[in-house]
């Protein structure tokens, strides 16, 4: 995964007055703080940070400046500090650094490593698809999964965010069943065939638009679960989903969130 890149411009903190705040201010840095003596601007574009120590200069103003700096994961320090935690009867996750800490016997382990791009695992929305998961769990058939990470017989992602698919790649190599899941970047046009279990942990507005390509994905006679619902616009979309030929199989809720469960007609 790419890490983004920032400049820092130190200024030693006796040149601290309004006028050079306001000075640097003019090149749009992110932000400013205080390190002991010095005041530092961080920049994101290393460029702007150039032209505010060029201006620095002129006006005879010490500086001292970094660019092209990674900028550190935030999320480091929450794995160094988590602990796993069970989701049901069935699932346990990890969202601390990889590790070969054991599952509770007869529990399944999700080794995910809380990052930016996959959160840490712990949502409503996700866990609420856990729970639908365990209670028929989608064992000797296929799965899809629309805006990834899964676990099934065979199970095929996908995910518009290339970083998504990175973190869920690497997420799969820890575990055992990783090999039976194909993934790739890219949405749901690429996507052939049809699955006896869709599932789908986006929000309204990421899904409804592409609602019919994802309802043609599930077998007759399959289920879709569909997850991250704000429940104060559950209901109306609950109307609006189903019909003689999708009827509603199961519903749970958790904080603001709901999980539906949606089974196709067999024919
Ligand atoms: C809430 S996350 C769900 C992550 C994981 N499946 C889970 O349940 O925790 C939703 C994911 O859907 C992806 N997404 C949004 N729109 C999409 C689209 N049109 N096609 C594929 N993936 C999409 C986002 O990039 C994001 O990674």
């Amino acid at each position: 995964m790419s890490r983004l890149k920032y400049s820092r411009l130190v200024i030693p903190r006796k040149a601290r007055d309004d006028g050079v705040l306001g000075l640097v201010a003019l090149y749009g840095p992110l932000g400013f703080v205080e390190e002991g003596r010095d005041l530092v601007a961080c920049f994101r574009d290393a460029d702007a940070a150039r032209r505010a120590s060029q201006a620095l200069s002129a006006s005879r103003v010490r500086f001292d400046l970094v660019t092209d700096l990674a900028e550190g994961d935030p999320l480091e320090v929450f794995r160094a500090a988590s602990r796993p935690f069970a989701v049901g009867q069935r699932f346990w996750i990890d969202p601390g650094n990889p590790s070969d800490s054991r599952p509770p016997s007869g529990r399944i382990a999700l080794r995910l490593p809380a990052s930016t791009a996959f959160g840490t695992g712990g949502h409503e929305s996700t866990r609420l698809v856990l729970l639908s998961l365990a209670d028929e769990p989608p064992s000797g058939f296929q799965v899809l999964d629309v805006g990834t990470g899964l676990g099934a017989s065979r199970a095929f992602g996908f995910d518009t965010d290339a970083d998504a698919v990175f973190t869920a790649r690497e997420n799969l190599a820890r575990h055992p069943f990783g090999a039976r899941v194909t993934l790739h970047a890219g949405s749901i046009e690429a996507v052939a065939g049809v699955f006896p279990l869709v599932v789908a942990n986006l929000l309204p507005e990421e899904f409804l638009p592409m609602r019919a390509a994802v309802m043609r994905r599930v077998a007759p006679g399959g289920r879709l679960i569909l997850s991250g619902l704000p429940l104060a616009r559950e209901e109306r979309l609950r109307e609006r989903l189903t019909s003689r030929r999708w009827q509603l199989s199961s519903r749970r809720t958790e904080g603001e969130w709901a999980c539906l469960g949606l089974e196709r007609a067999s024919s």
